[in-house]
């Protein structure tokens, strides 16, 4: 069952994972950021950059755990209701510094990628958009427990995708990519809403009976 959520706006992690300076992916995760605000949900706006941590090294895991950048992250993800990874795609496939970011966190314990929703998009000057890494992503983060969106973004040319200000210079796509992120912010509302109702629905219930909360709210 899934935990209860704190009152108040959806909390939404945005992260881009692509060190780069100019990273076209951290433009990307900027303007998914805005969105989320804009839909009166709480962007918390970072990149992967700002969580260091070595290669990953089960002597080093099995000697001191995880480093601080991985529990930072840990902390990031537990504390938002849903998160957004805005990611390039290099040699087709997942960026071997956010595969390594995963790699740790999932030593954490709880593990914190478990039952959180999350969306994928990604930049790229080529035609394909970075797309093909996302579909590899999808792999280690859904092996984890995390519900995936199934929509996802693929920004293509992005080198020439952006307009002043941050928006995406084609209005259809920014169209696109502005339904997909109310979409998915609909359903982190169902999905951690829906059992916070759910619960009140059984504690209401068990006022008036002696049935223990936790059975009634398993039947
Ligand atoms: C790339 N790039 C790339 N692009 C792509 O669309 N498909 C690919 O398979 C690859 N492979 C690849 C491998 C490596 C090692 C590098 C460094 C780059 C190009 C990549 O999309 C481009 O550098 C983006 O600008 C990276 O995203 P940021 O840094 O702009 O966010």
């Amino acid at each position: 069952m899934p935990t209860d959520t704190a009152p108040g706006p959806l909390r939404v992690l945005v992260f881009g994972a692509s060190l780069r300076g100019d990273s076209t992916n951290a433009r990307l995760a900027a303007l998914v950021a805005q969105l989320v605000a804009d839909a009166g949900a709480t962007a918390d706006l970072t990149s992967l950059g700002d969580f260091e941590m070595p290669l990953y090294n089960g002597d080093v895991d099995a000697a001191q755990g995880p480093p601080k950048g991985a529990l930072d992250l840990r902390d990031r993800i537990e504390r938002c209701d849903g998160f957004v990874i805005a990611s390039p795609e290099y040699n087709a496939s997942v960026p071997g510094v956010l595969k390594n970011a995963i790699d740790w966190v999932s030593r954490v314990q709880p593990q914190p990628l478990k039952d959180k929703n999350a969306m994928l998009v990604s930049a790229s000057p080529s035609l394909s958009g970075g797309n093909r890494g996302l579909w590899a992503l999808r792999v280690p983060l859904e092996h984890l427990g995390t519900r995936v969106y199934p929509d996802m973004f693929s920004l293509a040319n992005a080198y020439q995708g952006f307009a002043d200000g941050g928006r995406l210079a084609d209005p259809r796509l920014q169209q696109r990519l502005s339904d997909t992120v109310g979409s998915f912010l609909s359903l982190v509302e169902s999905s951690v809403r829906y059992a916070s109702l759910q619960r009140r629905w059984y504690e209401f219930l068990a006022d008036c009976t002696d049935a223990p909360i936790t059975q009634r709210a398993q039947d």
